[in-house]
Protein backbone atom coordinates (compact mmCIF):
# COMPACT_ATOMS: atom_id res chain seq x y z
CA UNK A 1 0.00 0.00 0.00
CA UNK A 2 1.11 3.32 -1.13
CA UNK A 3 1.98 6.21 1.30
CA UNK A 4 -1.05 7.94 0.85
CA UNK A 5 -4.01 5.91 -0.08
CA UNK A 6 -6.72 6.98 -2.36
CA UNK A 7 -10.21 6.92 -1.93
CA UNK A 8 -13.32 6.20 -3.89
CA UNK A 9 -16.02 7.95 -1.88
CA UNK A 10 -19.36 6.98 -2.56
CA UNK A 11 -22.39 8.68 -1.82
CA UNK A 12 -26.42 9.44 -2.62
CA UNK A 13 -27.25 11.80 -0.74
CA UNK A 14 -26.44 14.14 1.32
CA UNK A 15 -22.66 13.25 2.38
CA UNK A 16 -21.87 14.90 5.52
CA UNK A 17 -19.77 11.30 6.04
CA UNK A 18 -17.96 12.19 3.16
CA UNK A 19 -17.58 15.31 4.27
CA UNK A 20 -16.18 14.54 7.41
CA UNK A 21 -13.90 12.01 5.68
CA UNK A 22 -12.50 15.06 3.56
CA UNK A 23 -12.21 17.56 6.33
CA UNK A 24 -10.10 14.92 8.20
CA UNK A 25 -7.75 14.21 5.36
CA UNK A 26 -7.16 17.71 4.79
CA UNK A 27 -6.55 18.60 8.53
CA UNK A 28 -3.90 15.77 8.14
CA UNK A 29 -5.96 13.20 11.07
CA UNK A 30 -6.59 10.86 8.42
CA UNK A 31 -3.37 10.22 6.03
CA UNK A 32 -5.52 8.94 2.61
CA UNK A 33 -6.68 11.42 -0.71
CA UNK A 34 -10.47 11.25 -1.88
CA UNK A 35 -9.55 11.25 -5.54
CA UNK A 36 -13.24 11.01 -6.62
CA UNK A 37 -16.35 11.06 -5.54
CA UNK A 38 -19.03 8.87 -7.23
CA UNK A 39 -22.66 9.24 -6.96
CA UNK A 40 -25.86 7.11 -8.46
CA UNK A 41 -27.65 10.54 -7.73
CA UNK A 42 -26.44 13.59 -10.10
CA UNK A 43 -28.17 16.24 -7.95
CA UNK A 44 -27.00 14.67 -4.84
CA UNK A 45 -26.28 17.81 -2.23
CA UNK A 46 -22.72 15.63 -1.58
CA UNK A 47 -21.97 15.86 -5.26
CA UNK A 48 -21.83 19.76 -5.08
CA UNK A 49 -20.17 19.73 -1.99
CA UNK A 50 -17.24 17.38 -3.42
CA UNK A 51 -17.01 19.56 -6.36
CA UNK A 52 -16.85 22.68 -4.44
CA UNK A 53 -13.78 21.30 -2.68
CA UNK A 54 -11.89 20.35 -5.27
CA UNK A 55 -12.74 16.70 -5.84
CA UNK A 56 -13.31 15.13 -8.94
CA UNK A 57 -16.93 13.77 -9.17
CA UNK A 58 -19.04 10.98 -11.62
CA UNK A 59 -22.18 10.69 -11.79
CA UNK A 60 -23.43 7.28 -12.96
CA UNK A 61 -27.43 7.07 -12.62
CA UNK A 62 -28.70 3.61 -12.95
CA UNK A 63 -31.05 3.12 -15.84
CA UNK A 64 -34.40 1.04 -15.17
CA UNK A 65 -34.36 -2.85 -16.61
CA UNK A 66 -30.55 -2.07 -17.01
CA UNK A 67 -29.17 -5.57 -15.27
CA UNK A 68 -27.21 -3.75 -12.61
CA UNK A 69 -23.74 -5.38 -13.72
CA UNK A 70 -24.39 -3.15 -16.68
CA UNK A 71 -25.03 0.43 -14.49
CA UNK A 72 -21.99 -0.37 -12.62
CA UNK A 73 -19.57 -1.07 -15.03
CA UNK A 74 -18.99 2.66 -15.86
CA UNK A 75 -18.59 3.26 -12.10
CA UNK A 76 -15.63 0.77 -12.25
CA UNK A 77 -13.92 1.84 -14.91
CA UNK A 78 -14.08 5.26 -13.17
CA UNK A 79 -12.30 3.94 -10.12
CA UNK A 80 -10.23 2.19 -11.97
CA UNK A 81 -8.93 5.43 -13.98
CA UNK A 82 -8.75 7.15 -10.77
CA UNK A 83 -6.61 4.42 -9.77
CA UNK A 84 -8.01 4.38 -6.06
CA UNK A 85 -6.41 1.88 -3.64
CA UNK A 86 -10.17 2.26 -1.43
CA UNK A 87 -13.75 2.49 -2.15
CA UNK A 88 -15.60 4.13 0.76
CA UNK A 89 -19.63 3.93 1.12
CA UNK A 90 -20.96 6.98 2.60
CA UNK A 91 -24.52 6.57 2.45
CA UNK A 92 -24.35 4.84 -1.13
CA UNK A 93 -28.29 3.93 -1.20
CA UNK A 94 -27.67 0.92 -4.14
CA UNK A 95 -26.63 -2.58 -3.24
CA UNK A 96 -23.53 -3.40 -5.01
CA UNK A 97 -23.54 -6.65 -6.89
CA UNK A 98 -21.02 -9.63 -6.01
CA UNK A 99 -18.94 -9.54 -9.22
CA UNK A 100 -18.58 -5.28 -8.03
CA UNK A 101 -17.45 -6.89 -4.69
CA UNK A 102 -15.26 -8.99 -6.37
CA UNK A 103 -13.57 -6.45 -8.40
CA UNK A 104 -12.02 -4.89 -5.37
CA UNK A 105 -11.93 -7.93 -3.26
CA UNK A 106 -10.96 -6.50 0.27
CA UNK A 107 -10.71 -3.26 -0.46
CA UNK A 108 -14.63 -1.83 -0.22
CA UNK A 109 -15.56 -0.16 3.57
CA UNK A 110 -18.98 0.45 4.15
CA UNK A 111 -20.88 2.61 7.84
CA UNK A 112 -23.99 1.35 8.61
CA UNK A 113 -26.35 3.08 11.04
CA UNK A 114 -27.05 0.34 13.83
CA UNK A 115 -25.17 -2.01 15.27
CA UNK A 116 -24.63 -5.10 13.07
CA UNK A 117 -26.07 -7.94 12.55
CA UNK A 118 -29.08 -5.94 14.68
CA UNK A 119 -31.23 -3.55 12.09
CA UNK A 120 -29.72 -4.33 8.64
CA UNK A 121 -31.15 -2.88 5.48
CA UNK A 122 -31.99 0.92 4.77
CA UNK A 123 -33.95 2.14 7.18
CA UNK A 124 -32.08 1.13 9.99
CA UNK A 125 -32.67 4.27 12.32
CA UNK A 126 -36.45 3.72 12.04
CA UNK A 127 -36.56 0.10 12.64
CA UNK A 128 -34.83 0.43 15.96
CA UNK A 129 -37.14 2.87 17.02
CA UNK A 130 -40.00 0.66 16.03
CA UNK A 131 -38.39 -2.72 17.62
CA UNK A 132 -38.50 -0.22 21.08
CA UNK A 133 -34.62 -0.94 21.51
CA UNK A 134 -33.00 0.48 23.75
CA UNK A 135 -29.57 0.97 22.25
CA UNK A 136 -28.39 1.11 18.84
CA UNK A 137 -25.59 2.57 17.14
CA UNK A 138 -22.81 2.71 13.99
CA UNK A 139 -20.85 0.14 12.58
CA UNK A 140 -17.88 0.14 9.88
CA UNK A 141 -17.36 -2.76 8.16
CA UNK A 142 -15.62 -4.25 5.50
CA UNK A 143 -18.20 -5.05 2.71
CA UNK A 144 -18.66 -8.49 1.44
CA UNK A 145 -21.09 -10.16 -1.44
CA UNK A 146 -24.13 -9.91 1.62
CA UNK A 147 -26.36 -6.52 2.05
CA UNK A 148 -24.72 -5.10 5.59
CA UNK A 149 -22.37 -7.82 6.03
CA UNK A 150 -18.57 -8.55 6.31
CA UNK A 151 -16.14 -8.00 8.82
CA UNK A 152 -16.40 -5.41 11.63
CA UNK A 153 -13.70 -2.73 11.81
CA UNK A 154 -15.36 -0.82 14.33
CA UNK A 155 -18.62 0.05 16.28
CA UNK A 156 -20.11 2.20 18.61
CA UNK A 157 -23.06 2.09 20.95
CA UNK A 158 -25.95 4.99 20.88
CA UNK A 159 -28.45 5.07 23.16
CA UNK A 160 -31.78 5.58 22.47
CA UNK A 161 -33.75 7.71 24.52
CA UNK A 162 -37.35 8.24 25.41
CA UNK A 163 -39.84 10.16 23.16
CA UNK A 164 -36.97 9.95 20.23
CA UNK A 165 -38.10 10.43 17.01
CA UNK A 166 -35.86 9.51 13.71
CA UNK A 167 -34.80 13.02 13.48
CA UNK A 168 -33.77 13.23 17.57
CA UNK A 169 -31.60 9.54 17.05
CA UNK A 170 -30.02 10.32 13.66
CA UNK A 171 -28.49 13.36 14.44
CA UNK A 172 -26.90 11.80 17.50
CA UNK A 173 -26.41 8.92 15.31
CA UNK A 174 -24.62 11.25 12.56
CA UNK A 175 -22.49 13.22 15.13
CA UNK A 176 -21.19 9.75 16.25
CA UNK A 177 -20.52 8.41 12.28
CA UNK A 178 -18.42 11.77 11.83
CA UNK A 179 -16.35 10.76 14.52
CA UNK A 180 -16.21 7.02 14.08
CA UNK A 181 -15.45 6.83 10.43
CA UNK A 182 -12.37 8.98 9.59
CA UNK A 183 -10.98 7.37 12.42
CA UNK A 184 -11.39 4.15 11.89
CA UNK A 185 -10.39 4.47 8.04
CA UNK A 186 -7.11 5.65 9.75
CA UNK A 187 -6.40 2.66 11.39
CA UNK A 188 -7.45 0.76 8.44
CA UNK A 189 -5.17 2.20 6.20
CA UNK A 190 -2.30 1.98 8.21
CA UNK A 191 -2.67 -0.53 10.27
CA UNK A 192 0.25 -2.53 8.77
CA UNK A 193 2.73 0.87 9.61
C1 LIG B 1 -25.41 7.44 7.19
O1 LIG B 1 -26.26 7.37 8.30
C2 LIG B 1 -24.78 6.11 6.92
O2 LIG B 1 -24.62 5.32 8.06
C3 LIG B 1 -25.77 5.45 5.99
O3 LIG B 1 -26.25 6.50 5.19
C4 LIG B 1 -26.19 7.73 5.91
C5 LIG B 1 -25.50 8.72 5.02
O4 LIG B 1 -25.56 10.02 5.55
N1 LIG B 1 -25.17 4.38 5.25
P1 LIG B 1 -24.72 11.21 4.89
O5 LIG B 1 -25.13 11.28 3.43
O6 LIG B 1 -23.27 10.89 5.06
O7 LIG B 1 -25.14 12.42 5.65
Amino acid sequence: MRAKPKMAIMISGTGSNMEAIISSCRNGSLDAEPVIVISDNPSAPGVKKAASRGIATFSAPYGKGVPREENEAPIIDAIRRADADWIVLAGYMKILTPSFVRAFPGRIVNIHPALLPSFPGAHAIADALEANADITGVTIHMVDELVDHGPIIAQEEVAIMPGDTEDSLGARIHAVEHRLYPRALQELFHEDV
